[in-house]
Order: structure tokens, then sequence, then C-alpha cells
């Protein structure tokens, strides 16, 4: 019998993904002061890289000091002790013939004041989410509305952290641009209601996310990837849709496949959820308009409904299995029957209890 094609091996530029599999992003909130991730944050993504995932993304790095962090202990890699602790994680993850990239992220309106040492909220519109903010128990502080100094100054943040991760060996780097945080704050009508250069039509919603990427690809060799994620939906306000219509989001995937990026990673609740009121998944939607890879995210737990989402798209990505099951891989490999988990079993990620 022929293998799935799970695990069949894929090809992006020149790396050969050795099977469709990857570890989604995953915020453990696990920092000290120095921004250095906890050990066994680190051996967790090791571990999973040597029980056969062909992709580990890390944590969302955070861009910059003033205003960028969203959760307490994120990670950064702007200095010099924070690029020479990732080193051997990245040599680690490759040596299993694994590939390592970093996202970085700005949280946009999702951050409130104390979380940030300049006490800065900063998003394109004096706009909050509805909903108050679960870490404080408060309203989302209302943000100041971003000035061309804050835009350029926050890219460059973006392309610090890019260097960084290229210091530290990683293969690739991705631009966080999904959940409702700064970049999504731009691209979504929900957040943004400026009417200048950056905001009113989706071509000058996306601006921002041209200037972080086209910035980004400048201090990243040719040699490495360059992955994008995107969302419909964000951490806040949760059952809201982030772009109005269909047209208006494969308009944005339009453009940036004219970016030079390499992956669009798509993420979703559940991804073969039907989107826009048509009867098409995420993935679907993305594809009419796209040539470049795709990879899905979204309730993907067993062989099943990996098999199922790899007709649509590339690569998946897991989240929650991957995170509390380190045999998930081998586990999907012989079609065990196996849970789907729930966020409350996932908020072990941000407890010092050590996961397998
Ligand atoms: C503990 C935890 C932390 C997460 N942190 C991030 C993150 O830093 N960046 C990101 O893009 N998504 C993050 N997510 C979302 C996941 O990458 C993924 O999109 C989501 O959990 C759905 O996938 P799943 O159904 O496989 O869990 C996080 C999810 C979990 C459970």
């Amino acid at each position: 019998m022929s293998e799935s094609i799970i695990f069949s091996p894929f090809q992006v530029k020149s790396f050969t993904i050795k099977n469709r599999i990857g570890v989604a992003p995953m915020t453990r909130m696990s920092s000290s002061s120095d921004s250095i991730p906890r050990q066994d944050v680190f051996d967790f993504l090791i571990r999973r890289a040597k029980n056969g995932a062909a992709i580990v993304y890390t944590e969302a790095i955070v861009t910059d000091y003033e205003s960028a962090q969203g959760y307490p202990g994120q990670a950064r890699m702007v200095t010099q002790r924070q690029i020479e602790s990732w080193r051997p994680v990245v040599r680690a993850i490759q040596k299993e013939g694994s590939i390592a990239i970093m996202q970085m992220f700005h949280c946009g309106r999702m951050a409130w004041p104390e979380i940030n040492p300049a006490n800065r909220v900063i998003a394109p519109s004096a706009i909050i989410p509805k909903q108050i903010n679960p870490m404080t128990g408060e309203p989302y502080p209302v943000p100041d509305i971003m000035g061309q100094f804050d835009i350029d100054h926050v890219i460059v943040g973006f392309v610090e952290t890019a260097k960084g991760a290229i210091e530290a060996g990683f293969d690739g780097i991705e631009i966080h641009g999904a959940h409702g945080y700064l970049i999504n704050n731009f691209l979504s009508s929900y957040s943004n209601a400026r009417s200048d250069a950056y905001g009113g039509s989706v071509e000058s919603r996306f601006r921002f996310a041209h200037e972080v990427i086209q910035a980004v690809k400048k201090v990243i060799p040719d040699d490495r990837l360059l992955t994008f994620r995107i969302s419909n939906w964000g951490v806040a306000d949760m059952e809201a849709s982030l772009f109005n219509t269909k047209t208006e989001y494969q308009k944005i995937i339009k453009m940036l496949s004219k970016e030079p990026i390499d992956v669009i990673s798509v993420s979703t609740y559940q991804y073969k959820d039907n989107a826009f009121e048509t009867d098409r998944n995420m993935a679907q939607i993305t594809r009419e308009v796209t040539d470049l890879p795709i990879m899905i995210c979204g309730q993907i737990y067993n062989k099943p409904s990996a098999e199922d989402a790899l007709t649509d798209a590339d690569i998946i990505l897991s989240a929650k299995s991957m995170l509390l099951n380190p045999n998930w891989v081998e586990d999907v490999r012989s079609g065990k029957d196996l849970p789907l988990y729930t966020s409350e079993e996932a908020n072990v990620a941000y407890t010092d209890k050590p996961l397998q």
C-alpha cells in the first residue's frame, strides 16, 4: 500500500520538507525579564522535531521593546544572549531533518500599557475590541493612533528581529498577519478606520503589510523561507469576520501572492468550515486565487482530518495535538483513534509544568 500523502515530501524553494506536518506557533509565556524562553520550552520544540514534525514554528517572538508585547513572559530575538539561546535549539531541530521557522509579531491593539516597557498601546485607529481583556479583566485601553514615525519604527522592529533569527540560524521567518494583532489590525476594517495612505481601500489597508514584508525580505538571505500567516478571526471578538467579503479576502491573498513570500499560512478555528457564506472552506477560497503553497491549521487532530485537509492545502499545522501528544506524528501515521483537545486542556502551555 502506498503511504499517505501526509508522509510524502514537499518542495519549497531549496527545502525538501520531509512530510506535510508542522508544529503551529504556540506562545508559552515562559520567559523572564531576559526574554529568553525556559529550557523545557526549548526542549519541547526539539522533541517535536525528534518525533517527526517536518516544520517547527517558534512561539510569536515580540518585535520591539516599546509596544509589541501582548502577553507576559514573551520572548525576543534582538540581543546577543537571546540569539545565542536559540542557536542550539535551531541546530537540534535541523539535525532531525526538520525546518525551524521563527514567527514574529507586534500585538497592536491587544496590548495593555503595563505589559510594555514604554507603557504604550498603538494601533492603526483608536478602536478597541468589544470584549474585555481576559489577561487584565479590564476593557482594552484605547490605542494611540500610529503616526508615520511609529509605523517606520515598528517596521524596524520586524527587521531587527528577522536579523536576529537569521543570526540564530533559522531556516525561515514568519510574519504574523493573523489573529487580530497589529498587521491584521491594519488589514481589517474592523480595526482600521484611517483615511490616509494606510486605510480606506483594501489596497491601502494592505500597505503596512507590504512595507513590513518588503523591509524584512531585504535582510533575509535568498536561501531562507518567508511565510505569512493570515486569518479571518482574531483572539478578541472571536465571532467577528475580519474581512467583510470573500472578494475582499481574496484581494488580499492576490496582493500577498505578488509579495516576495514563499508560503501563505491560513489559520482557522476549524479547517473544514465553510467561509464567507459560501460552500467552500478557507483553504479552497485561498487556493482559488494563489499558486503559493498553502499551510492550513484548525482542529486537524487525526489521520482522516489530516488527509482531508491536505486535499486543499499543501501542509498542515497542528497546535493543541502537538502540544499535548508527544507521539502525535506517529499516531497519525498509524491511524490511531485520537482525541480533539479543548482550549482549556491547552492552557497547560502557560504553566511551568514541563510538557513531555
Ligand atoms: C497554547 C497556544 C498558543 C498559541 N500561540 C500562538 C502564537 O504564538 N502564534 C500564532 O500564530 N498562533 C498561536 N496559537 C494558535 C495556533 O497556532 C493554532 O492556530 C490554533 O490553536 C488552532 O490550531 P489547533 O486546532 O491545531 O490547536 C496558539 C495556540 C495555542 C493552543
